[in-house]
């Protein structure tokens, strides 16, 4: 019998079949998305990045504090959104462009900003 509200053109059973398979694939992905953010949380995928030592320092004739700040910055202004990038993700000249893009996005200062760029581009000459 066909009431009020009844089944639209097309068939109902189709509408819904489709519905439920989105609503599915929805919720399989979700939990994923979530795990690799729990899991980063709990293995610390922030802490495979590399820690600038004396060498680095005098290398790229920057201070060392100059450049564990860049790193901390980068966990803190750039890790929100993704995992924060690896130097070695860009080759070293190709950072300053990555950061103009980036900057705007994330939440940082000129000085912040330049410490965060001196740390890539200093370890991404590794
Ligand atoms: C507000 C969210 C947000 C913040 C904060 C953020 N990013 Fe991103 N970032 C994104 C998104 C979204 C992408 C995906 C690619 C795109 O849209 O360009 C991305 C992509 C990237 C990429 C890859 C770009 C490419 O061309 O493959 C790099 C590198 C990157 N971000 C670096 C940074 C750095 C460095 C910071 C900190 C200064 C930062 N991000 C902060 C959202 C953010």
């Amino acid at each position: 019998m066909i009431c009020c509200g009844g089944p639209a053109p097309g068939g109902p059973d189709v509408g819904s079949a489709l519905d439920e398979t989105e609503i599915e694939l929805y919720f399989q992905y979700l939990p994923m998305k979530y795990l690799v953010v729990v899991l980063c949380a709990l293995v610390g995928c922030g802490v495979s990045l590399p820690t600038a030592t004396v060498n680095d320092a005098s290398r790229a004739n920057v201070q060392l504090a100059d450049l564990q700040s860049g790193r901390s910055l980068l966990v803190s202004k750039c890790g929100s959104c993704h995992r924060p990038p690896m130097p070695a993700d860009e080759r070293a000249r190709d950072w300053p462009k990555q950061l103009d893009e980036m900057t705007e996005r994330a939440n940082v200062d000129v000085a912040q900003r330049h410490l965060i760029e001196e740390y890539l581009v200093t370890m991404a000459n590794r």
